[in-house]
């Protein structure tokens, strides 16, 4: 089923369409340019140069050197190699942790809830009723067998946003203080686009990056890794990726990926004025037309995302009869929508039960008009009245 001239997609969070642009920039390495990149020929060449070109792409815009990027399938593999890719070979005498959020992607729990297999004791960082991280609580959780610590910039779910620049500066001077090192790694992947990117600002030693939240492909996505650290790949096999990632590297989609980030950093703004503006109207509506729900995004997070309760009503029939009335939405994250779990995020900053059960998050983009936002209003209230008849 293609998309209905009247459909409306409010699910940007979850995935985007590859955009037109990058789609033709990506068709001749399918058909034309289809060299393998490691060959020595012309075709493979032009292959290989395509890959350098997007690499420089996406440093440019995340202000890393090129050859600090390392291609990967998206933001679960970006994720799964920052972390195990460090810890799996740093095991001494269970003297090592790792602190998380309690508001992390699965990408990052379920791979941090491994390393506990292997010796790490892993500790959960709290956040506030907004959904942001305390600096004090977070400096009190550093310790001196703290090995790795992983943030999420973004959140996918309710779009908070953690002070990542500030949780450095504090992971640095209890460095010091302990005379050890910790690395920095940051889930970047709702950010790029919506918000400024910038390694060196923020100081992180890594970040997670995956395309198809920003209309590349999916299936691709890229891992920013600090000059001269070592992480032990996943994969073993031809080295590609400088050792780090090997397997034939998946070409049409890196060229969309470099393409996807540059389109992405160029909008930024616009996106972000755009999609603010919106979530804000909704607010608007949702207060006149249904004063009783709940907002659980916060207001200084993304632009574009907008998590609610309509207490006593259950997210999932929400979802339905939004889809009936044409309109694309989601509860909580894409990832556990088969599951009637209140998300874990929610319950994080203290949602009770019943309400986080009943959360619907809407995410706009650029092609996401006011019209749709009065319709979709409209629709919620037209629902809400046909569930509590
Ligand atoms: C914050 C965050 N991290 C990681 C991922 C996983 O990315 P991918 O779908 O590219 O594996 C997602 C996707 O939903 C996400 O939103």
């Amino acid at each position: 089923m293609s998309l209905e001239l009247n459909d409306i997609y409010v699910d940007i969070a979850a995935t985007t369409p590859v955009s037109k642009v990058v789609l033709d920039e990506m068709l001749p390495f399918f058909t034309e340019i289809y060299g393998n990149p490691s060959g020595l020929y012309m075709l493979s060449q032009e292959s290989k140069a395509a890959i350098e070109f997007a690499r420089d792409k996406v440093s440019k815009v995340i202000n890393s050197k090129s050859s600090e990027i390392i291609f990967t399938s998206g933001g679960t593999e970006s994720n799964n190699l920052a972390l195990k890719g460090f810890c799996s070979n740093k095991i001494e005498n269970n003297q090592n942790e790792i602190i998380i959020s309690t508001i992390e992607h699965h990408a990052i729990i379920h791979p941090a809830e491994q390393m506990t297999q292997i010796g790490y004791k892993l500790n959960y960082c709290p956040v506030d009723t907004n959904g942001i991280i305390n600096l004090d609580t977070f400096k009190n959780l550093i310790n001196k067998k703290t090995k790795f610590i992983s943030i999420i910039y973004a959140n996918n779910e309710i779009g908070s946003l953690q002070k990542i620049k500030n949780l450095v500066e504090i992971t640095r001077i209890k460095e010091k203080e302990f005379g050890t090192k910790i690395l920095f790694h940051t889930d970047a992947v709702q950010a790029i686009g919506k918000i400024e990117v910038d390694v060196i600002d923020l100081g992180v030693d890594l970040l997670s990056i995956s395309g198809h939240k920003f209309n590349a492909p999916k299936g691709v996505g890229a891992l920013f890794v600090k000059e001269d650290l070592y992480l032990e790949p996943l994969l073993d096999g031809g080295g590609q990726e400088r050792q780090n990632r090997s397997g034939t590297e998946n070409v049409p989609s890196i060229v969309g990926l470099g393409k996807a980030i540059e389109i992405a950093e160029t909008n930024r703004v616009e996106y972000f004025n755009h999609t603010n503006e919106l979530r804000l109207k909704m607010i608007d509506l949702l207060n006149e037309n249904l004063p009783k729900s709940i907002i659980h995004s916060s207001f200084d997070g993304l632009p574009n995302i907008l998590n609610f309760s309509i207490p006593n009503i259950q997210g999932e029939p929400i979802l339905i009869a939004l889809d009936f009335k044409g309109i694309m939405a989601s509860s909580g994250s894409a990832c556990s929508t088969a599951s009637i779990e209140p998300s874990h995020v929610l319950i994080a900053k203290n949602v009770q039960e019943n309400i986080a059960l009943g959360s619907i998050r809407l995410s706009f983009g650029l092609t996401n008009t006011l019209e749709q936002v009065e319709y979709i209003a409209q629709s919620l209230l037209e629902i809400y009245k046909d569930l509590t008849k």
